[in-house]
């Protein structure tokens, strides 16, 4: 990457030194017997190698991080209590403060809020990739008034993401899907330029068959962007399904799933029809392309995998990316969650625990967070 991050041994002789971590621990939770658990620890895991190592060098260590979005309100539905619980399991002797956003100082990048969190701490990391493109009050005050590092896991995803970007073995194949095509047009392009294919899928992805002059029914479509899609096309870098899958419009779907039989559609999907997900040939043809990838970056699914009948496409790309023998690097929540659910996460290369964060770092090269901790280093 073309800039460094200062790392925790920076800072010093931690021995007995109290230290603030901004952490992002926005965990998935549900009920367990009425009681509210976390249900998916993987940001709160991400944090251990750092919280470890600076309780063994003797310092106190105090986490904080927001939960949900509760609108600068205390909010005891947003309470970090089943976090602080899980926590306390993983990782005994670890303080967490509760929720940054029931305080509307965070949000605002309030300075004086920024100040109040530092009192009586000698210094600062922050742990918090995935909350690091928020130019909120505990990722960039911290920095402006107390000793500060970026932790090892946040110095790791801005590495690994840069790296494959800015040195990617190629060929270097970027697989992009999601609903909206709005909010990855910008990620789109900038793949255009750095990777050698990318594969396009997801609801987004009807806007691009009708750039390119196909029917899509009731599909997904964003008249707005059209011309955008069919300034991506004319890259020739750009690869869309050439058959999907789905039902006639009207039908339900979605995870509780529904009763209509699938509906398969060559090229052209007719008015009365709207496509859910990629189709079979499509799947297999990425897959190939996957398969021959010498760098693979996963950013969002490729249809409504929450539903059984329209998790095919997610499926099989998944499964792609997880045999692949290039190197595989899989961020956004969605990409993320389809990869859990298919308990493939052990075998991707590097699985991002920052979701906006990681299609900002892609799109940008670099976040607000990041900018705080160099700024710091000069002062
Ligand atoms: C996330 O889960 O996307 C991050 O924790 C950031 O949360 P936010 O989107 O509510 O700012
Ligand atoms: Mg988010």
């Amino acid at each position: 990457m073309g800039f460094q991050l200062p790392g925790v041994e920076s800072l010093g002789d931690l021995r007995g030194k109290k230290v603030l971590v901004r952490v992002d621990f926005n965990t998935p939770v549900h009920l367990v017997d009425g009681r509210t658990e976390v249900s998916d620890d993987f940001r709160i895991r991400a944090t251990l190698p750092l919280l470890e190592s600076l309780k063994a060098q003797g310092a106190h260590v105090t986490c904080m991080t927001h939960f949900g979005r509760p609108k600068g309100q205390p909010n005891p539905e947003y309470s970090v209590e089943p976090i602080r619980r899980r926590l306390e399991e993983l990782c005994p002797g670890v303080e967490l403060k509760e929720n940054l956003r029931f305080n509307a100082g965070e949000e605002a990048n309030d300075p004086a809020f920024g100040a109040s969190l530092v009192e009586g701490f000698d210094c600062y990391v922050n742990e918090a990739f995935g909350a690091s493109h928020r130019a909120h009050a505990s990722i960039m005050i911290p920095p402006t008034l107390i000793p500060s590092a970026a932790g090892p896991n946040l110095i790791r995803e801005v590495k690994t993401i840069l790296g494959a970007l800015e040195a990617p073995v190629r060929p270097f194949v970027a697989i992009v899907g999601g609903a909206k095509v709005k909010d990855k047009l910008a990620i789109t392009r900038v793949l255009t330029e750095k990777a050698d294919l990318v594969i396009v899928g997801g609801g987004m992805a009807y806007t691009f068959e009708v750039a390119e002059g196909r029917t899509i029914g009731g599909s997904l479509f964003d008249e707005s962007n059209v011309e955008n899609c069919r300034n991506l096309l004319a890259t020739g870098k750009i690869r869309i399904p050439t058959d999907s899958r789905g039902l006639t419009n009207g039908e339900t779907y979605g995870p509780e799933g529904g009763t209509a039989s699938v509906i398969e559609f060559d090229g052209n999907i007719p008015d009365d029809s709207m496509g859910l997900d990629i189709g079979f040939s499509s799947a297999e043809a990425f897959a190939e392309e996957i398969a021959r990838a010498g760098t693979i970056l996963w950013n969002g699914p490729m249809g409504v995998f929450e539903d059984p009948r329209f998790a095919s496409g997610t499926e099989r790309i998944a499964r792609a990316v997880a045999a692949a023998p290039g190197f595989s690097v899989v961020g956004g929540g969605d990409s993320v969650a389809a990869i859990q659910k298919f308990h493939l996460e052990n075998e991707v290369d590097f699985v991002s625990t920052g979701g906006g964060a990681s299609l900002e770092l892609v799109e940008q090269g670099d976040l607000p967070g990041l900018q705080a901790l160099r700024q710091s280093e000069r002062n």
